[in-house]
């Protein structure tokens, strides 16, 4: 399954993309709000690719590898994945770029596409963000993508307090 957006390109995950997650899931600055993120060995990645791939064996969809179209690079991940929140099954939504691929809209127009597929093929799904207070880039994302602020569901995460950002709560 491929989502195609203007700049990028958005595919499942392949075992010989897992030198791409070890290398922006090692980078202190990609995993600077979400530290628990933050991987410090590349058999974690392998671990993770494994996590991530059985999600999409399970539910034929979750993270992308997204790519720029013109160059072919991997410039991050994004998707959605199933979680449990407040006794419901929701949507959490995901995203995060190599740094050197910050401030090109890039998240905004991912994210954006990710949630009109999941409107198309999964349109009784609440989606859920969860963001650090900090992270305002990952808020203003959340936003473009069409999430709302919702204040009354924030609780704690793994690294901290949370914002929570949903669609159809
Ligand atoms: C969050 C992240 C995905 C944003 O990626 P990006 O491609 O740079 O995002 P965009 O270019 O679409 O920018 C989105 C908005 O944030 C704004 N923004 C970018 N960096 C910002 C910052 N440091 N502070 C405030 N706003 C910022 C942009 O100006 C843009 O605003 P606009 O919608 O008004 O134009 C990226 O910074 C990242 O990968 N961070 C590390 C991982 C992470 O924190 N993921 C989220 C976990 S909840």
């Amino acid at each position: 399954m491929e989502i195609v957006t203007a700049r990028l390109t958005l595919r499942r995950p392949a075992p010989a993309d897992t030198d791409a997650i070890f290398a922006i899931h090692h980078d202190p600055q990609a995993c600077l709000h979400n530290p628990s993120d933050l991987l410090a060995t590349r058999a974690d990645a392998d671990d993770l690719f494994r996590r991530w791939d059985e999600h999409w064996r399970r539910h034929s969809f979750g993270y992308w590898v997204v790519r720029n179209r013109e160059t072919g690079a991997i410039v991050g991940f994004s998707g959605v994945k199933v979680v449990r929140f407040r006794d419901r099954e929701v949507l959490n939504l995901f995203y995060r770029f190599a740094p050197h691929a910050w401030g090109n809209g890039f998240a905004t127009e991912v994210a954006t596409a990710i949630v009109v597929w999941a409107g198309e093929n999964l349109p009784d799904w609440t989606i859920l963000a969860r963001v650090r207070p900090q992270n305002h880039a990952s808020q203003k994302v959340a936003l473009n993508a069409g999430l709302t602020r919702a204040p009354h569901l924030d609780e704690p995460g793994e690294d901290g307090p949370d914002q929570m950002y949903t669609m159809r709560w």
